[in-house]
């Protein structure tokens, strides 16, 4: 395939080498700049998304095997280059639409030599040009994964992992409604957990996909970090668990705006919630959404093992992070902002130490979570946290 006047721009196209970890990645040059703007696509400040989402992929590996694994939008192969010297994956297949990355990536896989195919195709069209199903595929498009969402599930095998990256966060944290209403079927909420609400609202309609496939998702790693979310799932052939999924892990999120209550209930318990249960106030609806867990606590504590074994920052960030995963985790959805909630409360904002212990004396358990600095999560009410402050 070539584009329209592709050999002139290849030849304007300065490349520059980066190094990320083990890998050398050839991009086009000052794309730490402006990596939007490029004929080729490479965001160096996405190293630590892919760090921790190749140290998920190298547990699940060890837990369920290796298979053939798609870098399904490659660009010039920065995270299945990743994936293979540092997860152990192998049998790679790098899918770019953009012939120019292609020819990039083919460079990339040379300078680190990887032995992997390269389809310059649309990833829509997978099926035509590759055995299917497989045991891995990362989507990890511009925006929206919408698009790909069909073609990576349907193309998945039983109890395969799908990786999926989102940054259209404008959208599903809440600023702008109607595109996520159209794009997701849901209503999201721009308040201090938008992000963590954005994320299962990503999460419902991977689930949904799923479903209408007769298949179910189990997230095993799910973060957001710089913009970008990340879902990363073991997907399952089974109509019973896709039902049961449904039934289950989707919901809503309501918030009240008197009390700062806050929770989820799943989608049958909708009647119970128009009216806030401690002040009567109307709640705030966001949804439908993934209220279930968002991580699989076996295969971070070994993602958690794994980020100990390199002398890396975004290794040591992974670290910090899959920590916090596994404390916020076994705690409901959702948290509060230590200094929004003070500051509505008229308080002054104690430090996470002072907080936790007073919790802890009251009762109450505490965690850090990974969406804020100064967010954190507890099995306290609203209320119950103002009057222990
Ligand atoms: C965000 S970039 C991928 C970044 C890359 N994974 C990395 O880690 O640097 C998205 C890529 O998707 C490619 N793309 C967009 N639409 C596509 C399609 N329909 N099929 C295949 N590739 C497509 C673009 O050419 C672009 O290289
Ligand atoms: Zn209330």
């Amino acid at each position: 395939m070539k584009l329209k006047g592709q050999s002139t721009q290849k030849n304007k196209i300065k490349l520059q080498t980066y190094n990320e970890v083990d890998a050398k990645i050839m991009a086009a040059s000052q794309s730490d700049l402006d990596p939007f703007h490029k004929l080729i696509f490479f965001n160096p400040a996405m190293k630590f998304n892919r760090t921790a989402s190749l140290l998920i992929a190298k547990s699940y590996v060890n837990y369920f095997g290796k298979g053939v694994t798609i870098d399904g939008l490659c660009s010039t192969g920065a995270r299945g280059i990743r994936y293979s010297l540092e997860a152990d994956v192998d049998e790679l297949v790098f899918i770019d639409a953009n012939p120019i990355a292609s020819g990039v990536c083919k460079k990339n896989l040379k300078l680190n030599k990887i032995d992997a195919e390269i389809k310059t195709i649309d990833f829509n069209l997978l099926g035509a040009h590759i055995k299917t199903p497989v045991k891995i595929i990362e989507v990890d498009a511009f925006g929206s994964a919408i698009p790909f969402l069909f073609t990576a599930i349907n193309s998945i095998e039983n109890e395969g992992l799908l990786g999926i990256t989102a940054t259209d966060y404008a959208q599903l944290a809440g600023a702008r409604v109607k595109p996520c209403i159209r794009h997701y079927d849901a209503v999201p909420y721009n308040c201090d957990c938008g992000h963590e609400i954005g994320t299962r609202i990503l999460m419902g309609k991977i689930a949904k996909v799923a479903a209408s496939m007769d298949k179910a998702i189990k997230p095993i790693g799910t973060f957001f970090s710089r913009h970008a979310g990340r879902v990363m799932s073991i997907v399952e052939n089974s109509a019973n668990a896709a039902d049961l999924m449904l039934e289950e892990k989707i919901g809503y999120a309501y918030f009240c705006n008197k009390c700062k209550d806050q929770g989820t209930f799943a989608k049958n318990k909708i009647r119970e919630f128009s009216l806030c249960q401690k002040c009567e106030e109307k709640l705030i609806i966001a949804g439908p959404l993934w209220i279930g867990k968002t991580i699989d606590e076996k295969i971070v504590e070994k993602s958690l093992e794994y980020s100990k074994k390199k002398d890396d920052e975004s290794y040591k960030q992974a670290e910090k992070m899959f920590s916090t995963l596994l404390s916020e985790d076994t705690f409901q959805p959702l948290f509060y902002d230590s200094h929004q909630l003070c500051s509505w409360a008229k308080l002054n904002v104690p430090t996470f130490v002072e907080l936790e212990r007073k919790l802890n004396d009251a009762g109450y358990r505490f965690s850090r979570t990974h969406y804020s600095p100064t967010g954190f999560k507890t099995d306290a009410h609203a209320w119950e946290i103002v009057e222990i402050i």
